[in-house]
């Protein structure tokens, strides 16, 4: 299949490379991201490989459609940034890549997790001004905690299995709860969970129903000196309230590797450039929040990964008309 592929990163080629091969492909690597802006770049293909940071909304779609593009494939898992409504009306098939290494993120869950209950990032802020000092360190040991995890998914489980290494009691909440998994997790409804943890750690897509699943209302019924990892997605934290809730003394600390508005600003060197969002500014200048740039994924493995099943996708489409990654009808 002729593919035009949006938001490559240097770290892909090889990657792509050999899996063009291996799938008998021929792409067309753009650095741009797919956005209304830069989708006249796939005239003349036959399908289109992009990732989560894209913008694929009706405009991008009829423009594809109008192309006689068939098949898309996210090289993502989050597939929040996709109308699906004009993907099916226009005819347009859908895959993403929700089972590549999930390692990658519940790693990072957990190593931000311990990072927080060890106090970690201000230690080590300390270390650069020769402060060797104890006072303000002290931490919590993980097998003392409970651990929320809402979304069992690939991700989830991954995370609750590491999290449950450390000695942690993981309770959980999915809208899908799993069979034969009670010796990992215990299943209690999202009130539930959200008022019993220690640690809160996200691993649902975002949906129109969750979004802003943390909230005012939700943080009030939290336990006190609460720790939330994001490393779903940004849109379901409301981040006013996140940051309130931080400075009521409510939630001890935060690790965020998604941000609600981070398109623009996530992903991008802006060392010699204001950022201009004053919520994210705030959120960056509290101690006990650490702030990274949406790189949960971002493992050898993953990348590899990722590139390899979008491409597979394309070649089942091409063959089939289906594709085992599928994500609409
Ligand atoms: P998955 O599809 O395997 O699992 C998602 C789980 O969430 C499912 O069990 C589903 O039933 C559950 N779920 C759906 N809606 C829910 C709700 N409202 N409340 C509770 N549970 C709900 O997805 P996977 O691969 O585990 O990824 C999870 C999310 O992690 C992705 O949707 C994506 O947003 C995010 N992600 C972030 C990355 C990063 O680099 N920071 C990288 C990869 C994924």
């Amino acid at each position: 299949m002729r593919i035009k592929v949006f938001a490559a990163r240097p770290d892909e080629f090889e990657a792509f490379s050999k899996y063009e091969k291996k799938y008998g492909h021929e792409l067309s690597l753009e650095s741009v991201s797919l956005k209304p802006e830069t989708v006249h770049l796939a005239k003349g293909y036959e399908g289109v490989a992009f990732l989560g940071n894209c913008t694929v909304n009706r405009e991008v779609l009829k423009k594809l459609s109008e192309y006689n593009i068939k098949y898309i494939a996210s090289r993502s898992a989050g597939v929040n940034n996709i109308d699906f409504s004009a993907a099916n009306e226009f005819g347009i098939k859908v895959s993403n890549v929700s089972a590549y290494s999930p390692n990658s993120v519940s790693e990072f869950a957990v190593l931000s997790a311990l990072s927080l209950l060890r106090n970690l990032p201000k230690s080590l802020k300390r270390s650069n001004i020769n402060d060797y000092s104890l006072p303000g360190l002290i931490g919590r040991e993980m097998r003392n905690q409970t651990v929320g995890i809402i979304g069992t998914g690939n991700i989830g489980i991954m995370a609750a299995k590491a999290y449950k290494g450390f000695g942690a009691k993981v309770i959980a909440y999915d809208l899908y709860p799993k069979e034969n998994i009670d010796d990992l997790l215990t299943y209690h409804s999202l009130d539930y969970v959200l008022k019993n943890s220690d640690i809160i750690s996200l691993h649902c897509p975002l949906t129109e129903a969750n979004h802003y699943m943390i909230n005012k209302e939700s943080i009030k019924n939290m336990k006190d000196n609460v720790v939330i990892i994001n490393t779903a997605r940004g849109g379901l934290i409301n981040t006013r309230d996140l940051i309130d809730g931080i400075y009521d003394g409510k939630i001890l600390a935060a690790a965020l590797d998604v941000y609600e508005n981070e398109v623009g600003i996530l992903h991008v060197d802006h060392k010699n450039k204001m950022i201009k969002d004053s919520l994210f500014n705030e959120l960056k200048s509290l101690s006990n929040v650490i702030v990274t740039p949406h790189y949960a994924f971002y493992t050898d493995e993953a990348v590899s990964n990722m590139v390899e099943y979008s491409l597979d996708s394309l070649k089942q489409f091409e063959k089939t008309k289906k594709s085992s990654y599928q994500v609409n009808k």
